[in-house]
Order: structure tokens, then sequence, then C-alpha cells
């Protein structure tokens, strides 16, 4: 059947035209066919001309000065939070600009780190910190799912604190083990931290389980939601997670921004990570007191014209439809798993089914290295992901050194699926590895 039928379903070939960056050739004078969009997405022209109208008219550091530009640069940044919060099912005041989702999460576990640092040193914490305190025995709870960057931050809080780090496994099949989580999670456990979906196997969690099970033990929930806020309706009401992460580039926005969410209470409890102008209340000599979140977590000139990008990118993704862009993704990636699970020697990591999976497709194959696919796949204008994607420990447990990943979104066509196949076979050819 075809994609771009208008019953309701995405026209891919029409919204082609909004990604200027999609009309270029590459290497050897190829299309452009993009699956790479796991690591970053391409931007619609709504994103950059968003971004072009903010400094072309309104360029000012916000929440500074009492000049006309400071002003309507101050409203462009604050609209552009109630977008994104609308977006996501929130409120503004729930929503913290960083630099992307790994600074959301060092912010995070830096925020336990000095809870702890506080209490340790008699200093502190105030009553609302204290539930970011690691006291001796306390532990952490991770994935093997998990993304570098929801996995050195917890590493290294526990080496900072002495907290233990413990880990819920995954299936043969690229599940979460719900036996391991039972297991894991306790009533030492503080923390939960874990991905929605993963950016090597497609995986869709199941974030009700994991959330029943550490709401069990009172441990506050983290969830890395990079790889799913830009494919599908998230809804924080609705996920019950305390505090999510995502970045803006990954969505049809700019690079430079992301975004943690929490509930105002809760990031009101907890001590800031970047300190400085903005993010205070009254700064004295020797101290200072901080600002309500989200200022408190928002120090320095923030990233307006990214937040106005950003904006227009959820306005952009609502327009064509969450729901489409999800059911486009799981066509894709249900060809992807039929043409490249059919070519001998190919191995699929991770769910080989479209059920609870998103549209990352990582696979290796016999007697070729992933940078070698890659490389061949990159002459014939095919852009992937090669290496361990950030996520090294989940590439051990599946016994691969490395792995080639394809990941879709909302302007790939079925077209860019055979495209990806055939050249998977004729690297094959070349190698003589069949
Ligand atoms: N996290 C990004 C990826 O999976 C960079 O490729």
């Amino acid at each position: 059947m075809s994609l771009t039928v208008a019953d309701g379903r995405l026209d891919v070939s029409s919204l082609r035209h909004d990604f200027p960056i999609l009309g270029r050739t590459v290497r050897n004078g190829n299309p452009l066919v993009y699956l790479d969009s796991g690591a970053t997405s391409q931007k619609p022209v709504q994103v950059l001309d968003a971004e072009r109208e903010f400094y072309e008219k309104h360029n000012a550091a916000v929440h500074r000065g009492a000049h006309l530009l400071a002003e309507e640069a101050t409203d462009a940044y604050e609209a552009s939070r109630s977008t994104i919060a609308a977006f996501i099912g929130a409120s503004a005041d729930e929503i913290v600009f960083t630099k992307n989702a790994t600074e959301a999460l060092n912010l995070v576990a830096f925020a336990f780190g000095t809870a702890t640092a506080l209490w340790e040193h008699g200093s502190g914490p105030g009553p609302d910190e204290d539930r970011f305190v690691l006291r001796p025995g306390d532990e952490i709870a991770v994935t093997e799912f998990e993304h570098h960057a929801n996995l050195v931050p917890w590493q290294e809080l526990c080496r900072r604190t002495g907290a233990v780090l413990r880990v819920i496994t995954i299936t043969e099949g690229g599940r979460l083990d719900s036996a391991s989580l039972a297991a894991v999670i306790c009533e030492r456990t503080r923390v939960v931290a874990f991905t929605h979906q993963s950016n090597v196997l497609g995986t869709v969690l199941p974030v009700d389980q994991v959330v029943a099970a550490a709401r069990a033990v009172g441990a506050l929930v983290v969830l890395d939601a990079c790889q799913s806020v830009p494919h599908q309706k998230v809804n924080v009401a609705e996920l019950g997670v305390d505090l999510l992460a995502f970045s803006g580039h990954k969505m049809l926005g700019p690079t430079g921004i992301g975004v943690l969410w929490g509930r105002n209470s809760l990031l009101n409890s907890m001590p800031p990570f970047l300190t400085g102008g903005s993010m205070i209340e009254t700064v004295w000599q020797y101290e200072s007191t901080f600002a309500m979140a989200p200022q408190r977590f928002e120090a320095g000139v923030p990233m307006a014209a990214q937040a106005v990008g950003l904006a227009a990118a959820c306005d952009y993704l609502e327009s064509v439809g969450l729901d489409r862009i999800t059911n486009h993704e799981q066509e894709l990636t249900a060809l992807a798993l039929a043409e490249l699970g059919a070519i001998p020697g190919l191995r699929v990591l991770g769910p080989t089914d479209t059920d609870a999976r998103g549209g990352a497709v990582a696979f290796t194959v016999d007697g070729i290295h992933p940078h070698d696919v890659g490389q061949l796949l990159d002459d014939r204008g095919i852009a992937v992901r090669v290496g361990h994607h950030c996520a090294w420990p989940l590439h051990r447990r599946l016994d691969a050194v490395a792995s080639t990943r394809a990941s879709f979104y909302l302007y790939n066509e079925a077209s860019e699926v055979h495209a990806l196949a055939d050249g998977v076979r004729a690297a094959i050819k070349y190698f003589g590895a069949s």
C-alpha cells in the first residue's frame, strides 16, 4: 500500500518538500537517503524560518533589559515554553530548558550529589531537598538498554556518594526482563532511571510496570524520553514518572536545546545544578538564595532562538499528527524487519516484530564490520549510524562489538528501506561474505 495516500495517513512525498536538505545529492551524486534520525533529525523550513525570524526581528538577552527587543525576546521564549509544555501535556512552570537531554539527566544526578554532599557536611539540605539525599546502602537502578547519557551520570553519582548501581537486565529477545525488574527494585532503591525507547533496539519499555515497581518502594522515576517524544504521543500526566528528559534536535528542532520536565514542587525541592545569573533570588557577598523553578535551573543567558525553533518543531509535529507519524514509522519498521531479516547472515538486534517497538533497526552482518557496511551504504548516498551508538554495555550484552543502525522518521519512504536492503546485499556481495 502506498504511504502517500491522503486517507488520513502521511503524505510523505509532499512533506519532504518542507525539508530542504532532503533535496540535495551526496556521495557520487546520489540522492540523500537519510536513515539516521535516531542520531539527529532534519529540520523543516518552518523551524528554520522561526529561528531566522527571531534573530532578524526580536533578538535580545531574555529576562534582562528594559527595552522593546528584550521584552519581545522574553515573550517569545516564554511562549515557546508554553507550546513545548502543551506538547507533552505539562504546564509551563514544569519545563526546564537545558542544552540537551544529556545535560538534563546530569542535572538530576547532580541534584542528588549536591543534596548528599550538603547532608554529609552538615550544611543542609533543607527539608525539601531531603528526598535527594543518598545514604549508605541506597541504590540506583538502571537497565541494560541505557544510552551512556542515562548510565554514566548515575555511575559517577554512585562513585561520589557510595550509592550502589543496580542493573535490570533484558531478555534474549530484547525486552525488559520482568523477573529482573522484580529482583532489582527493593526497599533500598532510591532512583529508577530508564529509557522509554531504546536508541539501538527500538524496544519501547513498559513504563507502567517500572513505575509501579518504583512506587511500591518510594523510589523516584527518571525517564530518558529522547527517542520517544519525537515519535509517539507522550503525555507526562499519563506516564506517571517523576522526571523526564528529551532533546530538541531529535524532533525536528535545533541543536543546543533540551528539556527536563518535572512537577514544579519536585523541581523546587532540587538543589540547583549550574549557578550564576538568572537562577538566583538574592545574592550576598558570601551566600545566595535561589529562584523557583524553572529559572532555578536556567543560569546564564538562555537559548531563546533555539526555544523558538523547538516550539515551531512541536507545532509542525502536531500539524502532521503524532499518531500518523507513529503509524508511518511502524510501517517502515515492519518493511525493514522483513527485508533485512530475509538477508542470510544478517542479525537484527532486538525485537523482530513491531509490537512495542519504534523505528530504530540495528543489525550485524556476518563477516563484515559495521563500519564497512556503513561506508558502502554511504557510497550509495545512504546515511546510517555505525558503532555502539553510545550504548556499549548493551552491545556487549548482545555479543556485538558494534552494529549498523537505520532509524526512521516521518520523512522517510518505503523506497529508502528498499535502497537500504539493496545496499546491504551489495555489501555482502562486495566482501564475498555470503
Ligand atoms: N543518541 C543519539 C543516537 O542514538 C546520538 O544516535
